[in-house]
């Protein structure tokens, strides 16, 4: 694809996809990871005097006008982070949007109101499509972590103007394609989290693309059901049992070896600092709940993690929002840090709960990379082909 390196912004509207999809408290921008995200794209395209026109959605409006859903109150962080005055307009398309692209000079920076606020959005209509791209000369693409939807302004925009991938799209991409596409080996994954059903089937694709494949969090439980464990009262999706036996063949078929815990820590209700003990997977108490890998579980998670040299991960080990059971990823999460430090690893993470897991670890700058993206990290993961970079590889 065409980075921006190659672009010609000098005097040109440039229309610039980004993910302003941020967390909101009391209508002010609680966390603006995804805002530092799109900085270098912004700052690229506006010193070489282009006029940087910004992109985006928040929330899920269907097509209406949700009041509470405007892209407004994003604006002052925007300045903030940016250091010059952002403008606004109303509206994503129509008069609105045309006069105030019309106010501004090169270098000038504007954002353009919710682009769901369309129906035409999601449906991804050349109409509401050619609407935009009526308002730019070129199309930058900086949304990873929105490209797995084909809307207009992720998908079709492409196919209406001259398109490049964003500073942040391109570190990206070269990121996941460094873990898993072309990666140094032996790879390892970790999958945890609570959510197993929408996440159990990206471990099929994993299972062939990795060496070893370590599980935890609710994710394991499901596994150890399905292996004849009794687990007690734990998180677990017993009818995915066929599934998580499946995977599991393929994973021997495969050559890739499974790492699920062999200890957990246990407790009998859920909450902080409630009385836990650990027990061998095959002890657990008929009335306990595994809230955590034990100690045993991450020693040989580290061992299997000391044998690789790429790592990816998604989803914590175990309930890492409450004390204690954040130790199990917060001890692996550490020794990963520690491999990446002294050169030996390249590691990978995403998804919004294990962002949260390695930034309460403190180990988040200390990764080789980052992902912000939710939705898409995990469809990158299962293999999927996303609209929104597809495109991009076709057309840039
Ligand atoms: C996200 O927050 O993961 C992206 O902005 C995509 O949002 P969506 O799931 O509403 O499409």
């Amino acid at each position: 694809f065409r980075t921006l390196d190659t672009a010609d912004v000098k005097g040109k509207r440039v229309l610039i996809r980004v993910d302003l999809n941020v967390p909101m408290k009391d209508g002010m921008v609680s966390d603006d990871t995804r805002i530092r995200a799109i900085l270098p794209t912004v700052r690229d395209v506006t010193k070489r005097g282009g006029k940087a026109i910004l992109l985006a959605h928040f929330g899920r409006p269907k097509g209406e006008r949700v009041a509470e859903m405007t892209l407004r109150p994003v604006v002052p962080a925007l300045e903030t982070l940016l250091g010059r005055p952002v403008a606004f307009a109303n509206d994503s398309i129509g008069n609105d949007a045309a006069a105030a692209i019309a106010k501004m000079s090169d270098g000038d920076v504007l954002l353009l109101e919710n682009t769901r606020f369309h129906k035409g959005e999601e449906k991804n209509d050349p109409i509401f499509t050619s609407a935009l791209a009526e308002l730019g000369d070129i199309y930058v693409n900086d949304a990873f972590s929105a490209a797995h939807r084909a809307h207009s302004s992720t998908e079709g925009l492409a196919h209406q103007l001259p398109a490049y991938a964003g500073r942040a799209m391109q570190a990206e991409l070269e990121a996941l394609e460094k873990a898993l596409t072309s990666p140094q080996r032996p790879v390892i994954a970790v999958v945890g989290g609570a959510k197993v059903s929408s996440k159990i089937e990206l471990l099929e694709n994993l299972v062939t693309q990795v060496d070893a494949l370590v599980i935890g969090g609710g994710m394991a439980n499901t596994f150890l059901h399905a292996q004849g464990y009794s687990i007690g009262k734990s998180l677990c999706e017993k009818d995915l049992a066929d599934t998580a036996r499946r995977i599991l063949i393929k994973a021997q078929e495969s050559n890739c070896a499974i790492i699920l815990p062999v200890d957990a820590t246990v407790a009998y209700h859920f909450q902080a600092h409630t009385p836990t003990q650990t027990y061998g997977i095959d002890a657990i108490p008929d009335d306990g709940m595994i809230l955590d890998v034990g100690a045993l579980s991450v020693a040989r998670i580290n061992s299997a993690i000391d044998e690789a040299a790429t790592l990816v991960w998604n989803g914590p080990l175990g309930a890492f929002e409450m004390e204690p059971f954040d130790r199990g990823t917060v001890e692996v999460a550490r020794h990963a840090a520690q491999r990446t430090k002294a050169g030996k690893l390249l590691s990978v993470a995403g998804g919004g709960d294990t962002v949260a897991a390695l930034n309460h670890a403190g180990v988040s700058e200390d990764f080789t990379y980052v992902s912000a993206a939710g939705g898409a990290f995990l469809e990158w993961l299962e293999g999927k082909p996303l609209p929104g970079v597809e495109v991009l590889r076709r057309n840039g």
